[in-house]
């Protein structure tokens, strides 16, 4: 028996930045994202989708969509660095949450990051390219999202996925699947030593969370135009993956044969 879907308010995101408890909750985060396997299923997919950008003339352009503290990232930089070097990347979310020391961290590996403190639905109805409106690109060659679009409704979903697929050439996603394995998994997470909030939270993202083709669904009816691929990964995950079909195209005729 398929869940209902149901988004409800996640208690973190009515905490202010400095509340102990949403500290704690972020903390917590990066351990669920350890025992979800979050980074290896996003940098796989990541190096799946995008064909060599070391090939790339100009620096690959990157945009995460509530990126939180930039932590699950940096993570994610750490593993695609030595193959993507020089990339430029724009943590996005509504409250600042990201360390200098984090940032510090992305230029060690070589990636230029920098943080936006917007709302992503008045970051998704700004007009196309405006550059500081976009947060610091008129587009995108990828835009990534990790638990994050499990907070919105069918509806302003629907505006938030087209308004990514005019800015950007590929999109990935990677957010809670909603299953009965995972629900139980998310009852269990108190196991990990996370506090309250998580542990509500954790719930709530279940029930919120996608499976089957939900997500295609709702990215824009351009079946000449993208490459989509919806499926579960790990034991709690749900990934949806968009590429334009011409950036495909344009990576397979720059690539040598022998590296394809
Ligand atoms: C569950 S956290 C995930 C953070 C990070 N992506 C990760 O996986 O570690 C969700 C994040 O989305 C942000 N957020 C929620 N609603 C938002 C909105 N409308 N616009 C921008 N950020 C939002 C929250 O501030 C929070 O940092």
């Amino acid at each position: 028996m398929i869940l209902p879907r149901t988004v409800g308010a996640e208690t973190l995101d009515g905490l202010a930045e400095d509340d102990p408890r949403a500290m704690r909750s972020r903390r917590d985060l990066r351990r669920v994202h350890r025992a979800m396997g979050t980074r290896t299923i996003v940098a796989r997919a990541l190096r799946k989708m995008m064909a060599a950008p070391r090939d790339r003339a100009a620096p690959l352009r990157l945009l995460e969509l509530g990126a939180g503290d930039g932590t699950l990232m940096l993570g994610v930089a750490g593993a695609l660095a030595p193959h993507w070097p020089g990339v430029e990347l724009t943590l996005l979310d509504r409250q600042a949450l990201v360390q200098h020391a984090t940032l510090e961290r992305y230029a060690t590996l070589g990636w230029r990051a920098s943080v936006r403190v917007a709302d992503v639905l008045d970051w998704a109805v700004a007009p196309l390219g405006d550059r500081l409106a976009n947060g610091g690109a008129a587009h995108w060659d990828l835009v990534v999202a990790n638990l994050f679009l499990h907070h919105f409704e069918a509806a302003p979903l629907g505006v938030l996925l087209g308004s990514i697929a005019a800015r950007s050439d590929h999109f990935f996603a990677c957010e809670p699947r909603r299953a009965w394995l995972a629900l139980v998994g998310s009852h269990l997470i108190g196991a990990l030593g996370a506090n309250a909030v998580t542990r509500e939270d954790a719930v709530l993202s279940v029930h919120a969370g996608f499976t089957g083709h939900e997500l295609s669904a709702l990215w824009p009816r351009e079946p000449q135009g993208w490459q989509l691929r919806e499926h579960p990964a790990g034991l709690f995950s749900h990934c949806f993956g968009a590429s334009r079909t011409a950036s495909i195209w344009a990576a397979a005729a720059t690539t040598p044969a022998s590296r394809r």
